[in-house]
């Protein structure tokens, strides 16, 4: 029997990822919250032949404080893409004031209805809002940094397309063949693409500036969809497939089933509470980086440390940068809930 809810399940990424989430037949119960259209969504996700009990929860009044509490209660897992997403011109970082309450409060009903669940923040700015969801834990005395990921997925399966593109390769055969580190905004996302010794000798063979241009899709890939979508949202539908894909991770480690690739997917965690802080130290103190988890049972067993993954002195530079924007978002989310009564 396994739980999941999605928070935001209405939404351009919201729909979509339950819908994957509806496909997989080992989600038994599947609960649906949105402030909009949740029991439309609902209704229509149970007509598929597949076993998960689907029931939407739409909150009776704007002081409704019980609908959340029974969508989340006895959830293994809970997914956030509630929130507001970007418009041209916008970065993730100006989404902070509107999504932070969204993220914070969604959490604190978690924090008491599922405390063992774990959770999956998608909400940007995520660099961020996961500080806030581990603040928020931890002034609820429940904080399990295993069971807390920040969604980076999607810079992975980007940096697989791109790649894939530019050196011949299948898109799919390069996961767990490359590995994106860092964190989800601009240049704090970091490809590592020179630790398999037949990608780095294809990439080496690339012109320089081919390089260059693929680092920089992969760090900025957010911003030629929101571009293209031209003020109708941010990338929903390629979100939903990587959201899907890190939650299918998860549930595929509450089955005890076995990681089919050698290097794991990689997400935005808290590295002290996971037994890394000699990472933090090394890399200069950030509390969060994304790097690849090995998950057992839904939580974190062990991750990687990408310095043993970075071939090149230009990974260590990318490195080296994407702590210095981290270091920012990371207080800042923190200093959010900090400065709240
Ligand atoms: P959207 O506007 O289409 O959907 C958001 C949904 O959240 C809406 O249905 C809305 O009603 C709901 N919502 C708002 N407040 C809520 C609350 N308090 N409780 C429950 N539901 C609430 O937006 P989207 O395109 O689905 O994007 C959602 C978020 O995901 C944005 O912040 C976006 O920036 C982020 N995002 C993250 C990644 C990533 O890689 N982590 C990728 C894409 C988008
Ligand atoms: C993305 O990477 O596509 C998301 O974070 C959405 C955005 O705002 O770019």
């Amino acid at each position: 029997m396994t739980k999941v809810t999605v928070c935001g399940a209405a939404g351009g990424i919201g729909q979509p990822l339950s819908m994957l989430l509806k496909l997989n037949a080992q989600v038994s119960q599947l609960a649906l919250y949105d402030i909009v259209n949740a029991a439309g969504v609902a209704a229509d996700l149970s007509h598929i032949n597949t076993p998960a009990q689907v029931v939407g929860y739409l909150p009776k009044s704007k002081d409704d404080k019980d609908t959340i509490k029974e969508a989340l209660k006895g959830s293994d897992l809970v997914v956030i893409p509630a929130g507001v997403p970007r418009k041209p011109g916008m970065t993730r970082a100006d989404l902070f004031n509107i999504n932070a309450l969204i993220v914070r409060d969604l959490v604190a009903n978690a924090a008491q209805a599922c405390p063992q669940a774990a959770i999956l923040i998608i909400s940007n700015p995520v660099n961020a809002t996961v500080a806030i969801a581990a603040a928020v834990l931890k002034k609820l005395g429940v904080f399990n940094p295993r069971k807390l990921f920040g969604v980076t997925t999607l810079d992975s399966v980007r940096a697989e397309t791109f790649l894939g593109g530019l050196i011949g390769e299948d898109p799919a055969s390069l996961k767990g063949k490359i590995s994106v580190v860092g964190g989800h905004s601009g240049d704090t996302i970091v490809p590592l693409i020179h630790f398999d010794k037949t990608i780095a000798a294809k990439v080496k063979a690339l012109p320089e500036q081919a390089y260059k241009d693929f680092v920089h899709r992969v760090q900025f890939g957010g911003d030629e969809v929101v571009k293209a979508k031209n003020g109708a949202g941010s990338a929903t539908l390629s979100m939903a497939y990587a959201g899907y894909r890190f939650s299918e991770y998860v549930l595929n480690s509450l089955a005890n089933k076995e990681i089919p690739f050698s290097i794991p997917e990689s997400s935005y965690v808290h590295l002290l509470g996971i037994g890394a802080s000699s990472l933090s130290q090394k890399l200069g103190g950030p509390e969060f980086f994304s790097v690849p988890v090995i998950l057992r049972n839904g939580q974190v067993q062990s991750s990687l440390d990408p310095f043993s993954l970075v071939q090149t002195e230009q990974e260590k530079q990318m490195i080296e940068t994407a702590v210095k924007g981290l270091l920012t978002s990371i207080s800042q989310g923190t200093s959010f809930v900090e400065g709240l009564k």
